[in-house]
């Protein structure tokens, strides 16, 4: 939200007492002094007005996790464990997942609290790759690729998916780089020539590589690198 909404949504301040106090920039946000009415304050903000700290600002968290097969991507599940039983964090139903997985589908997991930054690694208009490693039962022919770069019609959704990069690292093995994350995608796109998707693994996800030094069910959290790389 707008800083002079959220300063004049506290009792104490009138909108023209709002004003004045950014002219005079006796507000500071994560410790600057902001006099912009349109600077935004988010949930993770550090409000103070002089030296009164008007909201602490609660921590982002942002994590990675290798997921292993036989767990739901969802934040509560009534038979299977979830990705977030992996998690030993406190306040886990305070996050959420960033492209969720198969129930056998294994790799890269992003899981955060801040909901800005996920919506920049999953929609598709910021045209974030994501790479999987993809095992099939039959044989992949060069014309996947081609169909796949021009895009497939899902007739579901009424939509034909951005063009996707395929590149064969064996006779049933291929690495898929896709823009979106629509609903069992890459197994309804090799679904297009019959041939089922027997192995998936999510290698990367925008500039986030999956740590091999994570075992599948091990997560860490982001480096501070990491996440500005979003
Ligand atoms: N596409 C799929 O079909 N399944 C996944 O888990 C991820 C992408």
């Amino acid at each position: 939200m707008r800083v002079d909404r959220f300063l004049s949504n506290l009792p104490r301040f009138n909108r023209q007492q709002v004003r004045l106090l950014l002219v005079e920039r006796r507000v500071t946000v994560d410790g600057v002094a902001v006099s912009d009415p349109h600077h935004e304050v988010r949930e993770f903000s550090c409000v103070c007005v002089d030296d009164e700290v008007l909201q602490v600002g609660k921590p982002a968290r942002y994590f990675m996790l290798h997921k292993p097969q036989g767990c739901v991507s969802a934040t509560a599940d009534p038979v299977h464990p979830t990705v977030l039983d992996l998690l030993d964090e406190p306040d886990p139903s305070e996050l959420h997942i960033a492209g969720r997985l198969d129930f056998n589908t294994t790799g890269l997991m992003l899981i955060t609290n801040d909901g800005q930054w996920s919506r920049r690694l999953t929609q598709p208009q910021t045209k974030l790759p994501k790479v999987y490693l993809v095992q099939t039962e039959q044989d992949i022919t060069p014309e996947y690729a081609v169909t796949f770069a021009a895009g497939l019609y899902f007739a579901f959704e009424d939509l034909t998916t951005q063009p996707a990069e395929l590149e064969l690292l064996g006779p049933r093995t291929a690495r898929l780089s896709i823009i979106e994350g629509r609903y069992h995608q890459v197994k309804r796109m090799f679904g297009h020539f019959d041939n089922k998707v027997i192995g998936l693994h999510r290698e990367r996800m925008g500039p986030l590589v999956l740590d091999d030094a994570l075992a599948p069910g091990e997560y860490r959290a982001l480096t501070d690198n990491e996440i500005r790389r979003v």
